[in-house]
């Protein structure tokens, strides 16, 4: 059993054969699925994530079951994740599952008889959307390397954008951080920036962050995180990217987010060539084909 369950257990070697066949999946229709069932468990809200992941199996000739509402699950009757792991496992030959809980999918995956794709636990790791990630700058920017990777908005609770950084350390990038200061990278990633040696700094400054960059990836505020509403509301609008400062600060960026959107890029960047974030969906499904293919 082979588990996705975050960025950091993915060799380069692992990361590159995936990018491979998903650009060899794009647009492509096909039987290598056929017979295969993929449980779909969301327990905490998803649009593009789980669209994603079921349209991937279509197009493998795959089927598909799922969840999409803990409401609806034995949970509400006092089942644990140990046990509706145990069950959901017999029925599947895969387990896409997003909780709210970080490490759930590790947990998850403790109790699983078949293996698990971690589609987003808590705050803590998406690392199917890291990958599909990784595969947008590479199409949009024809490299990985040498590139100023910028990243700003929630980089606390935003798992996309953690995902991301830890799998970025396989190349030889220079990061940098753009968050007010509740809302920083979390300590034990800039550790681990430091141990791989990868160039990183962080600023508070929106304008100075983005400088330049040859990639920006623009994040969500996490409302669903804050504790508290009013400390939210002080922090929703901190950064709001418009064209002006497109044109001004980074006119060569790709600009990347991985949706929902909220404020955080105005619409009128939309029509500019620099806004990938509309491409990262269609290359999402490439690239959940090609993980379905190589962890089923
Ligand atoms: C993100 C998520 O759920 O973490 N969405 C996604 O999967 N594309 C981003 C977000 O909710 O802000």
């Amino acid at each position: 059993m082979n588990n996705l369950l975050s960025s950091e257990s993915l060799s380069k070697e692992a990361i590159e054969k995936i990018l491979q066949k998903a650009d060899s999946f794009l647009g492509y229709n096909g039987q290598d699925m056929k017979g295969k069932i993929l449980a779909n468990l969301f327990y905490e809200p998803s649009t593009r994530t789980r669209l994603s992941f079921e349209t991937a199996m279509k197009r493998l000739g795959g089927e598909v079951i799922s969840v999409t509402d803990m409401e609806s699950t034995s949970i509400t009757k006092g089942e644990t994740l140990d046990d509706t792991a145990k069950v959901i496992s017999q029925f599947a030959d895969i387990v896409v599952i997003r909780h709210p809980e970080s490490g759930s999918a590790t947990r998850f995956a403790d109790n699983s008889q078949v293996s698990v794709i971690n589609a987003g636990d808590g705050a803590g790791q998406h690392p199917t959307q890291a990958l599909l990630d990784l595969f947008t700058i590479q199409k949009e920017k024809g490299k990985i390397d040498g590139l100023k990777v910028v990243m700003t908005g929630d980089l606390k609770y935003g798992r996309c954008a953690n995902s991301l950084a830890y799998l970025l350390t396989n190349y030889d990038v220079e990061l940098v951080f753009v968050a007010p200061d509740q809302l920083k990278m979390k300590p034990e990633l800039l550790k681990y920036l430091d141990e791989k040696g990868v160039k990183y700094s962080e600023t508070d400054d929106f304008k100075e962050g983005i400088e330049g960059a040859d990639v920006l990836y623009c994040t969500r505020i996490q409302k669903e995180r804050f504790a508290d509403s009013k400390d939210y509301e002080e922090l929703a609008d901190v950064y709001i990217l418009t064209k002006q400062l497109v044109e001004n600060n980074c006119p060569d960026a790709t600009i990347m987010h991985p949706l929902p959107r909220v404020h955080e890029i105005s619409h009128e960047i939309d029509d500019m060539p620099n806004a990938a974030y509309f491409r990262q969906v269609e290359n999402g499904v490439a690239v959940r084909m090609a993980i379905l293919t190589e962890y089923i």
